[in-house]
Formats: C-alpha cells, structure tokens, sequence
C-alpha cells in the first residue's frame, strides 16, 4: 500500500514548511555544474506544491534561497536568481491549474528589480486563488525576520502607540512575516542534514521535524506523503504527558 493511501486526510497538516536541501550534491552526484540541480529541483516544487494542494494542505512555505545564500559565489547566486525569475514565469500556470496563491516572505528589498518584478506579477496574477497558500521564502532568515519584528515593536513604544506591558506572543507573532500564517506543524528537511539553517525559527517551536536523505531535486508525492503519515504517528504532547493527551492510554 502506498504512504498516499495510508494517510489520514482528516488529520493533515495544515502548514508545512520545507527546507529544500540537495540540490549541489544531486549535481556532483552526476558530474554536472550545481545549477544543474536547482534547476532539478523545479520539478520536487511543482510536485510537492501540486501534491499539497490536491491532499488539502492549506499552507505550504518553501525556503528557497536564505540570507546567507548570498555568500556562495556570484556566479551561482546569478544562476538561481535567473532560474527564479524563469520558473516563476513558467509555473504560474501550474498555481492558476492548482487554485494556488503565490505569497513571498523576507528581505525582498536584496533581490535584483527583475526578480522582484516577476515575483509581484506572479503574486498578483494568483491573488484570487483559494485553494493553497505557497509562500515562498526569499533572502529569508529567521534572525533577520525576529531583529525586524523587534524594530517594528521598538517604534510603535517609541512612538506612544504601545504600551510594553501589552508586548505578548501573539503580538510578536503579528510583527513576523508569517502574520496570519498559521505555525507549521510539520517541518521537512532533505538532503540528510539535521539543522534548521536559520528558517522560522519562532515559528517552528512546536513543529514536527523531518530529516530524510533524499536530495531536493529526486523528493516526489510518495516522499512528501510518507513524511505526512509519520507527522500522524508521533504523538504531540505540547508539554503535557501521554494520559491527558489521549486519556484511554492507562
Ligand atoms: C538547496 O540546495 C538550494 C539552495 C540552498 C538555494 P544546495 O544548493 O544547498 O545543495 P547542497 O546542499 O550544496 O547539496
Ligand atoms: C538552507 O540550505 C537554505 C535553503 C534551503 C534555501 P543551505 O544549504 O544553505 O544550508 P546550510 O548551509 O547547509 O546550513
Ligand atoms: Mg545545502
């Protein structure tokens, strides 16, 4: 029986977030450039995106090119901002096929005006779409986004418009880029690394964590359906024990 079959559609995630690793090691694995495997990976975002949005996740957020992927050498940073500004242009067919909206979350402002005029043109192309969220995270990193939140709250006491005895969770979580974005449940790494390289770290302090091997560019439906049947066989206790959680445990 496939992992598909198995999963419980009544019990799915509703937010997943995804941190699509491989790509280089996918390439050399072959002899082939790096770009070879972002350009690979294309194919695990549709896929993956597709496979979401047909199962009933609601949000999906992707983790695309961080902060610190500015440091790799230009030549590839050039690479796979082209190859953003072409998929983007290519899949929006593939969003408007799948009833899905295109969302972007971080430092927006660092991308060329090319990148970021595309990625508004497909925001806005998609903004009618109900059936999924994509956010996309790009020159993301969840220190940059939690030291903005921080200024946001800064200005807003400075300013007289808040008091900080009124600072709580929920008023941070409003100052994030996730804002009305429920917290993922479920977080998939791939590529065999077990680190969190700086993504939603705020966000992710209840989620799931999923480790597999598999490189981005080779992650299929069977892959993402296999991490959604294991999410529903841990037990999520949030602090609490086993018996309050499900009380006929004895
Ligand atoms: C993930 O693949 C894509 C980005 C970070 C942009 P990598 O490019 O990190 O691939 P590896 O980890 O070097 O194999
Ligand atoms: C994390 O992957 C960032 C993205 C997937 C976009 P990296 O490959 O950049 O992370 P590190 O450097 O291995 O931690
Ligand atoms: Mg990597």
């Amino acid at each position: 029986m496939s992992f598909k079959e198995k999963i419980d559609l009544k019990r799915l995630p509703l937010h997943i977030a995804v941190i699509m690793d491989g790509n280089g090691r996918w390439a050399k694995q072959r002899g082939k450039l790096r770009v070879f495997g972002h350009e690979s990976g294309v194919i695990a975002v549709r896929e993956t995106a597709e496979a979401c949005a047909e199962i009933g996740v609601k949000f999906l957020t992707l983790y695309a090119f961080s902060t610190e992927n500015w440091n790799r050498p230009k030549k590839e940073v050039d690479a796979l901002m082209s190859l953003l500004v072409k998929s983007l242009n290519k899949e929006t067919k593939t969003l408007m096929d799948n009833d899905i909206r295109l969302r972007a979350i971080g430092d927006l402002s660092q991308l060329d005006p090319q990148c970021r005029q595309q990625l508004q043109e497909t925001i806005e192309v998609t903004s009618g779409n109900r059936r999924m969220d994509l956010n996309l995270a790009l020159s993301y990193s969840a220190r940059w986004e939690i030291t903005e939140a921080t200024r946001k709250i800064a200005e807003l006491v400075k300013a007289g418009e808040l008091l900080p005895e009124n600072i709580n969770q929920e008023l941070f979580s409003s100052m994030l880029t996730t804002k009305n974005i429920p917290d993922p449940e479920l977080l998939i790494r791939t590529s065999g690394e077990n680190r969190i390289s700086n993504f939603l770290l705020w966000q992710i302090a209840y989620s799931e964590l999923y480790f597999t091997p598999v490189l981005w560019p080779d992650f299929r439906r069977e892959h993402l359906y296999e991490a959604i049947y294991e999410f529903q066989h841990r037990e999520r206790r949030f602090g609490k024990i086993s018996e309050q959680i499900n009380p006929r445990i004895k």
